[in-house]
């Protein structure tokens, strides 16, 4: 049976040893008018990227650094659903690996498992006249880095799925398992128009729901219980006072 089973994504491959960033390079690509599906992947990336101006530790041959071309006929602000929706897809795809895997979703867009982080999603997007033109969807997945090639300040905070295993793990069948889960679901989200489908999903692979957490939005903290997601995506962040604030975008600190 082939890996791949997509009838778009992926179809078209770039494979470069080293690249800065492969969202950069995808989102180049898409500029110059590339097909939806295109998928460019790195052995390495010089300047790997995170949200928040962060950096992607992205040592060679270990891990895995990929990044997507979509065309949706969606409305700007539907995009940032494809970072949650990205999220469950890979997890689905991993756990395939291995159910038993602790795998959880960390709104709006990591992946976790015991307190590690082991995957994060960076979504990217230009639009023209309110209307999406293309989106890059960018993924890094810590697969088989060990804890001592990670740098100090890391050691404590990511993990990979090798250290879950305790062996090496297959990247190629990971990618393909990822690419896989993703198409199908992300036709599923354009025909509902949103994430309708994937809610209850959301509610059991959640490591928020019922934390206290912090939560930064657009340099103001608040703090509260996390409380799921609305239909939008947004987190719902219950407040001291009984009531609900929806985040849109920020960074989220479980309190401990
Ligand atoms: C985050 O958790 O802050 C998002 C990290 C996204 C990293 C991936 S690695 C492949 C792609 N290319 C990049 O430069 N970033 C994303």
């Amino acid at each position: 049976t082939p890996l791949l089973t997509t009838r778009f994504l992926g179809r078209q491959f770039i494979y470069e040893q080293e690249l800065v960033s492969t969202n950069r390079s995808a989102l180049e690509l898409a500029e110059a008018g590339c097909p939806a599906g295109l998928i460019v992947v790195a052995e390495t990336q010089s300047g790997g990227r995170g949200r928040m101006t962060r950096s992607w530790f992205s040592p060679p041959g270990r891990n895995l650094y990929f990044s997507f071309v979509l065309r949706p006929s969606i409305e700007p602000a539907m995009v940032p659903q494809l970072a949650l929706l990205a999220a469950l897809s890979l997890r689905r795809a991993l756990l395939e690996q291995c159910p038993s895997w602790p795998l959880k979703c960390k709104w709006p867009n990591d992946l976790w498992a015991d307190g590690r982080k082991i995957s994060g999603i960076l979504c990217e997007m230009n639009c023209r006249d309110m209307k999406t033109s293309h989106v890059v969807v960018g993924i890094g997945v810590n697969v088989n880095v060990s804890r001592e090639e990670l740098p100090p300040e890391l050691r404590d905070s990511a993990g990979s799925l090798c250290q879950l295993a305790g062996r090496a793990l297959p990247r190629a069948d990971i990618l393909a398992a990822i690419l896989n889960h993703f198409e199908s679901d992300y036709n599923q989200w354009l025909a509902d128009g949103g994430l309708t489908a994937f809610l209850d999903e959301w509610r059991s692979a959640s490591v928020l729901d019922n934390c206290a957490v912090k939560v930064e939005q657009n340099g103001q903290l608040h703090q509260g219980v996390a409380r799921g997601i609305t239909p939008e995506g947004f987190l719902r962040l219950e407040q001291a006072d009984g009531s609900i604030r929806t985040i849109h975008a920020g960074d989220v600190h479980v309190l401990r």
